[in-house]
């Protein structure tokens, strides 16, 4: 049996309205999994290992719902188009590039040691439609000791050449290769990831489905993100009784099927109302929202209607990997939607916006996002003292300042599943 404690001041959430902390308090691991946050050491773990962090931070390590790790490096470019050019002249362009493994492997591997040294502990990653690729990536993610899934992207229409893939059934046939090849990782899991509906056709979606059921894999994909992409959506699935709905007559919306759906910005009540019922998890991407100047997602609606929830970074429509940052663009869009848009919504709390970083996405995990008993040990251990500060803090006012002004570079250690992979 493995077992250890870390000791500093520890925040976690238990619930979206309360941020708890501990000055100085110990969190116990076991296996990989918390055993609780305790003021004193209870005797019976006595002279097991511990590491006293000092003044230092101790939170429950961040999740992203949604990245895309082939656009890290073209991040910052491109942002002054809306989705569909965006897409056409920078993102397609720069991820037909990852045919060629030696540009993928050099790409992938600043990706993943930037996403080692940040605050993240879980990920939902979408690659490319390259099943080479794409398996590097994972392989890579693994040895690093990160955690979550990766989807090699499938699309079939509407594509650049050099993207499309050839047909509905050469998509499926490469997509089952991947999972087959991809299973002998084990905290980097396959997931299924149709990158939208106007890129997949019903037939590419009617396989995924059948993969899907066969392999039994989570799906992500984008949801409702653009206005002009909701009337091509339309266009292409008059079926469909809202965007949302195109996905779920191929069962690929929740129920049965863990899914996650980035966006949610122009989602209508029917869609909102399908979402709740089925557990569709919703990656809240403000920064990427307000890059492609897409619109300000009603999270306010979604926490108080009680659906699952995360936040995502949605990189490289998100300039960053950081999850303070979108936590602090989560307060800042909500009030903007607020003053501006609708005065029934209000703004966003600090504590909300840790909730959802932490335990909202963490439960796409299972039991991920908090430091409470029975919960996998991921936490990140953060010297702040670089945010100087003229009079005493409590432990909860550093955390807020956390959320707005952390820079990369400030993460002690930081431990996935109970093993330690910073520093390395
Ligand atoms: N919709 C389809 N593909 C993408 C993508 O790469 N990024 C974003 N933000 N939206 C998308
Ligand atoms: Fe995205």
């Amino acid at each position: 049996m493995e077992r250890f404690a870390i000791r500093g001041h520890i925040c976690y959430s238990e619930d979206k309205n309360r941020i708890q902390t501990i000055e100085h308090g110990y969190a116990v691991c076991e296996n990989g999994i918390c055993q609780g946050v305790f003021d004193k050491l209870p005797g019976k773990w006595k002279g097991i290992p511990c590491i006293d962090h000092g003044d230092r931070l101790i939170l429950p390590g961040l999740v992203d719902l949604h990245v895309h790790g082939p656009q890290y490096t073209f991040r910052g470019l491109g942002m002054d188009m809306e989705l569909i050019d965006w897409l056409n002249t920078h993102t397609f362009p720069e991820e037909e590039k990852y045919q060629d493994e030696e540009y993928a492997k050099k790409a992938y591997e600043i990706f993943v040691d930037d996403l080692l040294h940040s605050a993240t502990t879980r990920v939902c990653v979408f690659a490319t439609c390259h099943k080479e690729a794409t398996l590097w990536l994972m392989k890579r993610m693994e040895e690093a000791g990160l955690a979550g899934y990766v989807g090699k992207v499938n699309m079939d229409r509407n594509s650049p050449e050099g993207l499309c893939e050839k047909s509905a059934g050469k998509s499926a046939e490469d997509t089952e290769a991947w999972i087959l090849e991809a299973a002998g990782l084990a905290n980097v899991r396959p997931i299924l990831t149709p990158r939208f509906i106007p890129t997949c056709s019903d037939e590419l979606l009617e396989k995924l489905s059948a993969l899907r059921k066969k392999y039994r894999l989570p799906v992500q994909s984008h949801l409702s993100e653009n206005q002009k992409e909701m009337e091509w959506v339309r266009s292409l699935c008059p079926q469909a009784a809202c965007y949302g709905d195109a996905y779920r007559l191929h069962g690929l919306f929740g129920g049965e099927c863990p899914t996650i759906m980035a966006h949610c910005v122009y989602s209508n009540e029917e869609e909102i109302r399908m979402m709740k019922e089925q557990g569709v998890f919703i990656a809240h991407c403000p920064e990427s929202n307000a890059n492609l100047a897409s619109g300000i997602a009603p999270a306010r609606r979604f926490l108080d209607m009680g659906l699952k929830m995360g936040l995502g970074t949605d990189v490289a429509a998100g300039t960053s990997l950081s999850l303070f940052r979108a936590m602090a663009m989560a307060i800042q869009c909500s009030k903007l939607r607020w003053r501006l848009q609708d005065q029934r919504m209000a703004p966003l709390t600090a504590e909300e916006v840790f909730y959802l970083a932490t335990k909202g996405g963490g439960e796409f995990f299972g039991k991920t996002g908090s430091l409470e008993k029975g919960y996998e040990f991921d936490a990140v251990v953060i010297d702040d003292r670089m945010l100087r500060h003229a009079r005493a803090l409590s432990v909860k006012e550093r955390l807020e300042r956390l959320i707005y002004l952390a820079e990369d570079g400030q993460i002690q250690a930081k431990y996935i599943k109970g093993k330690q992979v910073l520093p390395m």
